[in-house]
């Protein structure tokens, strides 16, 4: 028990952190390109932000969510998503006041749900995402359905498919509920038991049972009973997403598991994950805002599961950028120069060296194999004799040369060998070789 995680949840330990990293580091980059500003939200919100966000009807909200008193008797919820938190934080640090659209991001963030288990589903999970909000115009739900787009493309993942739908606004949707309802209430028998609970408050929820999808399959499809403003939105995002080079399907079957969505709804999927094939999910949420408390404002967004993603570079063969080994490890000669290994340690590394000395104890023997392991450019030796001098020994660990080098020219020295190898320092990563 000590020593067992809580099932569904993962450590992620530095062989694969340097990976989550790689990945992180693109989503960044790509966000900064398309003018994104991170956000960051608490862990637990309030309970009422998510039944009233997601909706009380959804898998999430009603067997999901990792609920509890706090000591003040408060109900509190860990996030299951991250939408809800992102608009609560717009709103209480007054970006609806400013100059719209607000363009938000956020990257690995973890995220909670209490599901089965399974390759791909965990209960701790992490999202990267973006919300934008203030606009009603379809060029925004394309560019953050491209801005999702480049960010695999930017991690070499090929073999993605976009799925595109349009949920409509209140409007039309309730004339279409009351089709599917029509569609749906002489096969009722058929339906699982959440679908026939589901069938009158949410009959949309059936579309994408997992139980049964063939029951789905013949009934009519939101796209063609979208109002005229709701075709036209439609429309021009496919056209702009023309424009932007971005191929998708129109998938009726697409409806999401979060209630807060209107019009646009996408996925973006990829084949080689299985049963949890959805990388990526989002779409426009007009009416979240309002519900929850603030002005009327448009928004659209979409959130990337991390170990999905992760999982589909590795099953692609993506290889991501190994850390790199220290610049250099510093060895003492005998016991008399540990004390002067240790400080020269500290020193290179304020010269913006990454370096590393023995902790262990080990023989000079010991320590050169363990530098080797360890993946050091150079080791440095400290013995008392050189040290008399004002210099110690430097060996290129990939050449195996030595050579006598002075002290204060050492950072300089090692900083232009790792420069001329193509090398980095500081904690940067390589690609692999
Ligand atoms: P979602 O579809 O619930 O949407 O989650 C988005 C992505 O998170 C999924 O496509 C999947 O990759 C990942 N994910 C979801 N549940 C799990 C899990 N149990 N284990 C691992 N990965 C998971 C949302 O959360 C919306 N907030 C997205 C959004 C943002 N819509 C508008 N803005």
């Amino acid at each position: 028990m000590l020593t067992q995680r809580p099932r569904g949840t993962n450590d992620i330990l530095p062989g694969d952190a340097s990976r989550w990293r790689a990945v992180e580091s693109v989503i960044h980059r790509t966000a900064a390109r398309y003018g994104y500003g991170e956000v960051r939200t608490p862990l637990f919100e309030h309970t009422e932000l998510f039944q009233r966000g997601v909706g009380d009807d959804t898998d999430i909200v009603e067997k999901e969510m990792y609920t509890f008193l706090d000591r003040g008797r408060r109900s509190l919820t860990l996030r299951p998503e991250g939408t809800a938190a992102v608009v609560r934080a717009y709103l209480e640090g007054g970006l609806a006041a400013g100059s719209q659209p607000v363009k938000l991001y956020y990257v690995s963030s973890p995220m909670f749900r209490y599901d089965r288990p399974q390759a791909g589903r965990y209960r701790q999970f992490h999202q990267a995402g973006v919300e934008v909000f203030g606009t009603a115009e379809p060029s925004a739900d394309a560019e953050v359905i491209a801005l999702a787009v480049d960010i695999f493309a930017a991690l070499g993942l090929r073999g993605l498919e976009v799925r595109l739908n349009s949920l409509g606004c209140p409007a039309c949707r309730a004339a279409y509920r009351d089709r599917l309802r029509d569609y749906f209430r002489p096969r009722l028998d058929q339906a699982c038991e959440d679908c026939r609970r589901r069938f009158d408050r949410n009959p949309l929820r059936l579309l994408d049972c997992k139980v049964d999808r063939a029951l789905a399959a013949g009934a009519p499809a939101m796209t063609e009973h979208l109002c005229d403003d709701c075709t036209r939105h439609f429309r021009a995002v496919q056209s702009y997403l023309r424009a932007l080079g971005v191929r998708c399907a129109i998938d009726p079957g697409i409806v999401r598991g979060l209630d807060y969505y209107t019009r646009t709804v996408f996925e973006v999927v990829h084949p080689g994950l299985g049963a949890q094939s959805s990388l990526c999910g989002g779409g426009r949420y007009d009416g979240l805002v309002e519900a929850l408390g603030g002005p009327p404002t448009s928004a659209v967004g979409f959130a990337i599961g991390m170990e999905r993603l992760l999982l589909a570079l590795e099953a692609e063969g993506v290889t991501l950028p190994k850390p790199a080994g220290p610049d250099v490890f510093v060895a003492a000669a005998g016991e008399a120069t540990r004390g002067e290994a240790m400080a020269l340690t500290a020193r290179l590394r304020r010269e913006g060296l990454s370096a590393e000395t023995d902790l262990c104890g080990r023989s000079l023997k010991a320590q050169m194999k363990h530098a080797g392991r360890l993946g050091a450019a150079f080791a440095v030796v400290v013995g008392e004799e050189e040290l008399a001098r004002g210099a110690v020994v430097l060996r290129d660990m990939a050449r195996g040369e030595q050579e006598n080098v002075e002290i204060d020219r050492l950072a300089e020295r090692i900083a232009a060998g790792r420069v001329a190898a193509g090398g980095a320092s500081d904690g940067e990563e390589r690609p692999e070789a």
